[in-house]
């Protein structure tokens, strides 16, 4: 079993890979951790607390963590027209019971990976400010970490929150270069991928026909993220399981082809502010600093997501 913690700013697909994770027989959810992004810190935190007492998994703790980006003013409010007024579809969960800890996410993090070195692998599915954070105050945990898997960017495809920039990527510019330079082993699953992996229509009527709490929660999220997507790109299949995608790499490395690739993040651009800018030269100036995901096994993965999380 692996032992992770998750960084998520609990939007649909941050809830479906939150639950791939949770049900999964190879993970070990030592944490999650949250983040503003696709709705406010207290929203996402909220949601991911929800979502766990739903599951019966109140004993998984939650740690928020930042509540704006490094050093810029937010540029992007929330994203309700994909998530919902809530992030999660405007479902109708009770408000959660249990409570998030004290302990503030990035504490956690440094505290984990000194607990367990080498043993920590971190995924995040959000802005990485957490991950930047944490590094700046303990430099140290880069050389103990396992493994960092990230679902943000495009390296050969085009952004989706902006035309040039991915949306985790986005959120906070600064945090992604920040941590595409620390030295950690950053494997980057992105829209060259996420976008291959489409959870298709008829999905909602399986979890449906369960008539449970879960189920119809499952079946309510996916219908109004899939409504979205159609909405947004008439003609797509379904929607984009992005963040789920992140977790599936880390329980089987195979379900994607990875590249070494020289990354920068562009932090300045007039119209390319959060691009991944990947160098597909490969010349020897730019020495590789990320491990991009560049193929996808569309089909052995969502065979194996819906064996676990329905
Ligand atoms: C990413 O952005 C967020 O809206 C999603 O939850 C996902 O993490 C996709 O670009
Ligand atoms: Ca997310």
């Amino acid at each position: 079993m692996k032992k992770v913690i998750l960084d998520v700013d609990t939007g649909i697909d941050d809830a479906l890979a939150i639950a791939y994770a949770v049900k999964s027989k190879d993970i070990d959810l030592v944490g999650l951790t949250t983040s503003f992004g696709n709705t406010s810190l207290e929203e996402a935190t909220r949601n991911t607390l929800q979502l766990l007492e739903l599951m019966g998994r109140e004993d998984i703790p939650v740690y928020p963590g930042a509540e704006k980006p490094l050093f810029r003013p937010h540029l992007k409010q929330k994203a309700a027209f994909i998530h919902g007024d809530d992030a999660m579809g405007n479902h109708s969960l009770p408000l959660p019971k249990t409570k998030p800890s004290e302990k503030h996410a990035v504490e956690f993090i440094i505290e984990m990976v000194h607990k367990h070195p080498n043993e920590i692998t971190l995924v995040f599915v959000a802005s990485m400010t957490n991950l930047a954070l944490a590094i700046m105050k303990d430099p140290s945990i880069v050389e103990k970490v396992e493994r960092v898997v990230i679902m943000g960017g495009a390296a050969t495809v085009a952004g989706n929150a902006t035309p040039a920039a991915e949306a985790n990527i986005y959120t906070d510019p600064e945090a992604a270069e920040y941590v595409f330079r620390s030295g950690l082993t950053v494997t980057m699953v992105g829209l060259d991928v996420t976008m291959q992996t489409l959870l298709p229509r008829e999905q909602i009527a399986v979890w449906r026909e369960k008539q449970t709490p879960y189920g119809d929660f499952m079946a309510h999220i996916v219908e109004f993220y899939i409504n979205a997507y159609q909405n947004f790109l008439p003609g797509i299949k379904g929607c984009a399981l992005h963040d789920p995608l992140a977790i599936g790499a880390v329980i089987n490395p195979d379900f994607i082809k990875t590249k070494p690739m020289h990354i920068q993040v562009d932090c300045e651009g007039i119209h390319s502010v959060g691009r991944t800018v990947a160098d597909l030269r490969g010349i020897p100036a730019n020495p590789p600093n990320v491990d991009v995901a560049l193929e996808v096994d569309a089909e052995g993965f969502l065979e194996h997501f819906l064996s676990v999380v329905v």
